[in-house]
């Protein structure tokens, strides 16, 4: 299966150890830089939905600014109980050129919705 990428901002839009968030095909996404990488998450923390975005990332770890869980902005594992199923969704990531682009997000279906 192909990944669909798109672009969400030009390189140096998100200063080092940060996190921004865009809205991509419905879905807010965190796009996180550190050590000159970028990662990118689903911006919605599990919890109770704060923008994890806005959290204080530690290593590679985001700490939700609401009530601290802490997520893994690789693989999206909640690192508080990594065997948990609690975890959030995790994007591919890569720059073109000047350009950040973050695989699109396949479009939420409610539960029982037959597929396409
Ligand atoms: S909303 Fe993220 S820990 Fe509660």
């Amino acid at each position: 299966m192909t990944i669909e990428f798109q672009t969400v901002c030009e390189v140096g839009a998100i200063p080092e150890g940060e996190g921004r968030a865009f809205p991509l095909n419905g879905t807010l996404v965190a796009v996180f830089l550190r050590n000159g990488e970028y990662f990118a998450i689903s911006d919605s923390c599990p919890h109770m939905g704060a923008s994890l975005a806005s959290g204080y990332l530690e290593g590679t770890d985001v700490i939700c600014p609401w009530h601290a869980w802490k997520f893994c902005v690789k693989d999206g594992l909640w690192m508080d109980n990594p065997r948990s199923k609690v975890r959030t969704e995790s994007y591919a990531v890569r720059v073109v050129g000047t350009e950040i682009q973050v695989e699109v997000p396949q479009p939420k279906t409610p539960p029982g919705t037959p597929a396409p």
